[in-house]
């Protein structure tokens, strides 16, 4: 599916973000922008705006909320890379933040970043005060110590110790699938729907975001460090417990496959013709080269 609409407002609109809320001449805005506006894919922005046209709203008015999470995602990076964490070097192509800045600088941008993509969010206009707390509130939740950050520390207690199925995906549904998650949630505010599609878009988005992190752990065995912009291998060297662990590449593959028809069964029989763009976006994430 063609997104490049979509990503060419986004990546406008997260320009504009940082002229906005940045200060000039900082270092700490220098090492925000070399990861933020460094490309990605954007998948959580797009998620938004898929589910926002899905429920019959006007997907640019989204943007905001979509740059927001972008922000989070992208804190979340920096800090993941970190010596103290994963300890790799590259990230989007180049090398990562704090082997550019320096650890000292790379943990403040991600500080800055995870403020600045709630007060992005905040800042949204054409909401109400309410939808724009709730908002607010689904996010801090979901990259909070119940979401995000719980799977972050579960990932760094089980390294170097096996772990079962049960946590595997007690780890990835937190580390990754909190965050996508946030996304339905996000894309659907404000629009008035029944508890049937709700329910499908938090089902769709629990499956997708699991599904996400099982096709992150087999592109870390069998992807194309360049086409991935990131390091192979970084799950084996620090002893992860991943998906192609425990159940083999043909294994996690198939999980993967299984989880993404359920999902998308769901959406549709709950919003018919209306969730294809989105089916039809989240079906090419199974089989990414990136
Ligand atoms: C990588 O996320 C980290 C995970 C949560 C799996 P992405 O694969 O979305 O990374 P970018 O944003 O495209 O760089
Ligand atoms: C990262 O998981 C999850 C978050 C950043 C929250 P990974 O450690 O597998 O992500 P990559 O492979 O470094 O992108
Ligand atoms: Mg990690
Ligand atoms: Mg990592
Ligand atoms: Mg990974």
């Amino acid at each position: 599916m063609d997104v490049s609409l979509y990503l060419s407002e986004i990546e406008n609109e997260l320009n504009k973000c940082c002229d906005e809320f940045l200060t000039k001449g900082s270092k700490v805005a220098e090492s925000v922008k070399y990861s933020l506006l460094n490309g990605g894919k954007r998948t959580r922005a797009l998620f938004i705006l898929l589910t926002a046209e899905m429920c019959g709203a006007n997907w640019q008015d989204y943007l905001r909320f979509a740059c927001g999470v972008e922000m989070i995602h992208c804190y979340s990076l920096i800090h993941d890379d970190l010596p103290c964490m994963d300890d790799d070097n590259y990230r989007r192509g180049k090398p990562s933040n704090h082997r550019v800045f320096g650890e000292g600088t790379a943990m403040l941008a991600g500080d800055a970043l995870a403020g600045l993509g709630l007060e992005v969010i905040a800042n949204a206009k054409g909401f109400s005060s309410e939808d724009l707390i709730t908002a607010v509130r689904y996010t801090a939740n979901a990259m909070g110590p119940k979401g995000m950050i719980y799977g972050q520390e579960l990932d760094l207690e089980y390294e170097n110790s096996a772990c079962g199925k049960d946590i595997l995906n007690l780890i990835h549904k937190n580390k990754t699938g909190a965050m996508i998650s946030l996304c339905g949630k996000l894309g659907s505010i404000g629009c008035d729907l029944s508890d049937k599609k709700k329910k499908a878009i938090d089902t769709f988005f629990a499956n997708s975001g699991l599904v996400f992190q099982i096709v992150d752990d087999i592109l870390d065995v069998e992807g194309d460090e360049k086409l991935l912009g990131k390091p192979v291998g970084s799950d084996m060297a620090n002893e992860k417990t991943t998906f192609v662990k425990l159940y083999g590449l043909q294994g996690s593959k198939d999980i993967a496959e299984k989880l993404t028809k359920e999902a998308e069964d769901i959406l549709y029989d709950a919003f018919s013709g209306k969730s294809d763009k989105l089916i039809e976006y989240t079906h090419s994430l199974l089989h990414r080269n990136k």
